[in-house]
């Protein structure tokens, strides 16, 4: 088995969290260099990953450093140059969302991967979710009807009060970046993953909390102006043929007992529910046949297929996969560029209040 030596640049919280602890899980995956603009963390990185090489920008990364794959786990603003300098070097490209800032931007990366022969996905990774895919099946299968209705909530308190983190928060509320951009976009993920594309989007949305006191890691007690941007949101999805959706998302909800998603049909509802100390929501279906005489609520078991590991590292293992068997990533940048899309024309629904057509699929 071929193993695909991965470059990891943006050396923060979800970085040090998440791929430095789970990448080494995915077997042919083997990490060789960490890179960031604060060289110290590039290097504190490569220390505790027993990796040798590391860097402090993505000129000298793709200068000197010998790989195959880039992971990028920046702030969002520098997404999209990373990215198209990585697909310019030759490299395959697996970034964090979202992929870029327009939908301008994210075609340029699509364009120039399928130039230069590379593969390219993008998180958030829920369609690979266990769960994900077997609400598709249902929802194929007929067993919930005609879908009707879905509604998703994906929220926290913000970045400032829901994780620790040594690296200041700030960035998270500036324009460029915001709650939409990195919370809204994991609701629009799954909503369009279990209904397809949707046609047209309409928002609620507000600032509901301007000053934002930092709770956790090195900047606790600091004050941040949170007042540029909207953290609370309602979001209308029109998806066409007597379908409708809502997404819920921002920084405003401290906890809930809300399922992450639910899925209403004809003969039925599929609920994402997350049981106390569940980190990763299971399906209930609710089923009401007609003639059958049974209706009621059960929680499927799936006896040919269990997920006994899941992390967001999984992205990485989409990619691989792709390039294995030269196939599109199930994660693909197309997904990405219609969640893009869908948020892009976010303000413009704000500020004008009227509701828009979408144009892209996937
Ligand atoms: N934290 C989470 O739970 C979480 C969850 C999902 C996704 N994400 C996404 O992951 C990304 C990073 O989030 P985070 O929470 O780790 O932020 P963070 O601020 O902790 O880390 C970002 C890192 O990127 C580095 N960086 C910024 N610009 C750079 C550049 N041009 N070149 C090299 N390094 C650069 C910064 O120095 C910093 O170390 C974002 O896209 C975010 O939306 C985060």
């Amino acid at each position: 088995m071929k193993k695909y030596k991965i470059a990891m640049i943006g050396c923060g919280s979800f970085c040090g969290g998440q791929y430095l602890k789970d990448v080494p899980r995915i077997e042919n995956a083997e990490i060789v260099a960490f890179c960031d603009i604060v060289p110290e963390r590039a290097k504190a990185y490569a220390e505790k990953a027993g990796v040798k090489e590391w860097y402090s920008s993505i000129d000298e990364l793709l200068e000197k450093c010998d790989f195959d794959v880039l992971m990028d786990a920046t702030s969002i603003p520098a997404h999209h140059e990373i990215n198209m300098k990585a697909l310019a070097a030759g490299k395959h490209l697996f970034t964090q969302k979202p992929a870029g800032l327009t939908v301008e931007a994210v075609t340029e990366e699509i364009e120039l991967a399928k130039k230069m022969g590379l593969k390219a996905n993008a998180a958030p990774v829920h369609a690979m979710r266990h769960s994900n895919r077997k609400a598709r099946q249902l929802i194929a299968d007929g067993v919930i009807g005609k879908v009707t209705t879905a509604r998703v909530q994906v929220a926290h308190g913000g970045p400032e009060y829901f994780q620790y983190r040594d690296n200041h928060p700030g960035w998270f509320y500036e324009p460029g970046s915001g709650a939409l951009y990195d919370m809204g976009v994991h609701g629009l993920h799954y909503i369009t993953d279990l209904l397809g594309p949707a046609k047209r989007v309409g928002v609620m949305a507000a600032t509901s909390i301007p000053s934002r006191l930092i709770r956790t890691g090195k900047f606790d007690g600091e004050i941040i102006d949170a007042s540029k941007l909207p953290d609370n949101y309602i979001i209308t999805l029109d998806f066409g043929g007597g379908v409708i959706g809502e997404v819920y998302t921002g920084y405003c909800q401290r906890a809930s007992r809300m399922p992450t998603m639910e899925v209403y049909g004809t003969d039925g509802t599929i609920s994402f529910v997350s049981d106390p100390g569940e980190a990763r929501p299971h399906l209930e279906v609710y089923f009401d046949k007609p003639g059958s005489g049974i209706r009621g609520w059960t929680r499927p078991m799936d006896q040919n297929e269990r997920e006994t590991f899941f992390c967001d590292s999984f992205c990485l293992k989409d990619l691989l996969d792709a390039i294995e068997n030269d196939t599109q990533p199930v994660l693909s940048l197309e997904r990405q560029r219609h969640l893009v899309e869908i948020m892009c024309a976010i303000p413009e629904c704000i500020e004008t209040g009227r509701i828009l057509p979408l144009h892209t699929t996937f």
